[in-house]
């Protein structure tokens, strides 16, 4: 019994990649079966066993990998129904089963790449002179830590770029709540335009896997740009949305940059990602030029909104005095 049971320890060790010459010293060796002799004579000097790693090709093993989140996935999907109340199947236009609950068929869309990506607010007083030149500042650190990697750079920027439509659609809704009355649709119009800038985040995302110390900025940027954005936009609505318009402009700057190179062949133009293709309504075979230029004039449309927020504050309105910009998304 003894001989079998430090038979199958050797076996497990052995099958999971470990140092058999731990095992098969001396004052091992001679209680092992035969059989597991014959297996440890490799390690009898020292060697490692690298089996494992040698009996699988990397193809088998990134097979196996995505088997196995696959299984993960499943297992924590939960049953989507509640109080007996089951969502019922939705399906995409050609009738295969809709992957999605972030989003549904209907709220897809088709980008509109007609949009003027030149258009430039020039700063006419000084309040819009102090937004602008508060972009260029927040520019120089950006260019300077991301440089060309315009992949990485989109998915740590738009962490930020969703933040300023929900604060303004927060605020907005509890100055609705305290006045008892209606935002003109402007609650809406600001958090889609949230919801359409982390869309942009969780495409990115599939393309550009964040490192520890990346998600480390991100918390802390976070934390920084949320408070003061919050209490600009409590201050001056009209600098907020003016200051939002001009990060917009810096955005499709650097889309534009992004497609350069990507025409170049210095970042490979790779297919687009699932959740791409059914957000914008891409054609099944769409690569991450054709995301990226739809990003890009989803950016075009922000800043559009967010310099007409900005002036109609300065025409000392309110927004819910102008019908919202809704329906693009
Ligand atoms: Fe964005
Ligand atoms: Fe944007």
């Amino acid at each position: 019994m003894k001989l079998i049971a430090l038979s199958s320890e050797v076996r497990r060790a052995l099958l999971n990649g470990q140092n058999c010459n731990r095992l098969g010293s001396a004052a091992v060796m001679p209680y092992a079966a035969a059989e597991t002799r014959r297996l440890c004579v490799g390690c009898a000097n020292g060697a490692f066993f690298f089996w494992r790693r040698t009996m699988t090709s990397p193809a088998e093993a990134k097979l196996q990998e995505k088997e196995k989140e696959k299984t993960e996935v499943e297992k924590n999907v939960v049953e989507s129904s509640y109080w007996g109340i089951s969502r019922p199947r939705v399906v995409r236009e050609d009738g295969t089963e809709w992957p999605w609950n972030c989003f549904m068929p209907w709220e897809s869309y088709h980008a509109n790449l007609s949009v003027d990506l030149a258009k430039h607010h020039v700063p006419k007083n000084f309040t819009d002179k102090v937004a602008f030149r508060t972009v260029k500042l927040l520019r120089i650190p950006t260019d300077m830590f991301f440089k060309r990697r315009y992949g990485c750079r989109a998915m740590m920027l738009e962490t930020v770029a969703a933040v300023p439509g929900m604060v303004g659609g927060m605020l907005l809704h509890l100055r609705s709540l305290r006045k008892f009355q209606h935002s003109g649709g402007w609650i809406k119009a600001l958090l889609e335009e949230a919801e359409n800038e982390r869309m942009h985040l969780m495409t990115m995302v599939e393309l550009v896997k964040p490192k520890w110390y990346e998600r480390l900025l991100v918390l802390a940027v976070q934390g920084v740009f949320f408070n003061a954005f919050f209490l600009l936009y409590i201050l001056s609505p009209r600098v907020a949305h003016r200051i939002v318009g001009y990060l917009e402009e810096e955005a499709i700057h650097s889309y534009t940059e992004f497609l350069k190179d990507l025409e170049s062949g210095a970042i490979e133009n790779v297919p687009a990602p699932a959740i791409a293709i059914d957000y914008w309504r891409l054609p099944k075979d769409a690569k991450l030029k054709d995301v990226v230029t739809v990003i890009r004039a989803d950016e075009a449309h922000h800043r559009d909104v967010n310099h007409f927020a900005s002036d109609i504050h300065f025409q000392g309105k309110e927004l819910r005095d102008a019908p919202a910009p809704l329906g693009y998304h």
